[in-house]
């Protein structure tokens, strides 16, 4: 959807963290074969219209995230901009590995080896909510998936309406695979719901 920033700027604004992993049913969301969902299946779940009028942070885009997206995801420079009707430049060395950095609000990373240090991926929220407010991170990570996010505690007030986080990921003693997670922003009133997927090798 589209969203008015303060600045009168149109940006492209996903509501999806305020998804659950539930659906009205009160079951787990499965995919077609009646599988519980995993994370990427899902997405990051069903919209929660409720949740969604009142989401408290939103992470904001531009139209050349999704551009560039394309970019990463392979397709060629020359069909990008004839599709997009831009004169983009792809990054020199477009790789699928770049797209954990596009600020969208659930965080896949294709490979983590074990051996590397950690990974470190940056987010951007907007408080489209009170102007004052403080959101406490809380993890849910999966055994041996080491996760970190500075800062842990972001504050918000009527000068500061966008904070950047970082979020690491060390997976020396992580399970092979895909690993899942979540990262819950809370303030108390709002629940900033978001999922990560980390392949580790
Ligand atoms: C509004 O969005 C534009 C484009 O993304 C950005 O440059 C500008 O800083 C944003 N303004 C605010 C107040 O967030
Ligand atoms: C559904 O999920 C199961 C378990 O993850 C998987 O084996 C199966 O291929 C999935 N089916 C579809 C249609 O995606
Ligand atoms: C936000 O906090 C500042 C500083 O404490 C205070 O002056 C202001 O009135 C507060 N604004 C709102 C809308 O609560």
């Amino acid at each position: 959807m589209r969203h008015k920033n303060r600045s009168g700027t149109y940006v492209v604004v996903f509501l999806h963290f305020s998804a659950t992993t539930y659906n009205n049913m009160r079951k787990p969301v499965t995919n077609t074969s009646n599988y519980f969902a995993n994370p990427h299946e899902i997405g990051v779940g069903e919209i929660n219209p409720l949740r969604a009028l009142s989401p408290g942070l939103v992470f904001e885009t531009v139209v050349e995230d999704y551009i560039r997206f394309l970019c990463y995801y392979g397709y060629s420079q020359k069909n990008i901009r004839s599709m997009s009707k831009t004169n983009i430049n792809c990054p020199r060395n477009p790789s699928e590995d770049l797209i954990s950095n596009i600020n969208y609000p659930s965080i896949s990373i294709k490979t983590l080896h074990r051996k590397q240090k950690a990974k470190v991926i940056t987010r951007t929220v907007t408080n489209v909510g009170p102007l004052n407010a403080t959101y406490v991170a809380t993890v849910h990570s999966p055994e041996g998936l080491v996760v970190k996010v500075t800062p842990n505690k972001l504050v918000f007030s009527e000068g500061v309406q966008r904070i950047s986080y970082k979020v690491s990921f060390y997976g020396k003693e992580a399970h092979a695979g895909y690993n899942f997670g979540s990262l819950t922003w809370l303030d108390g009133r709002h629940y900033v719901h978001t999922v990560f997927a980390v392949n580790v090798e």
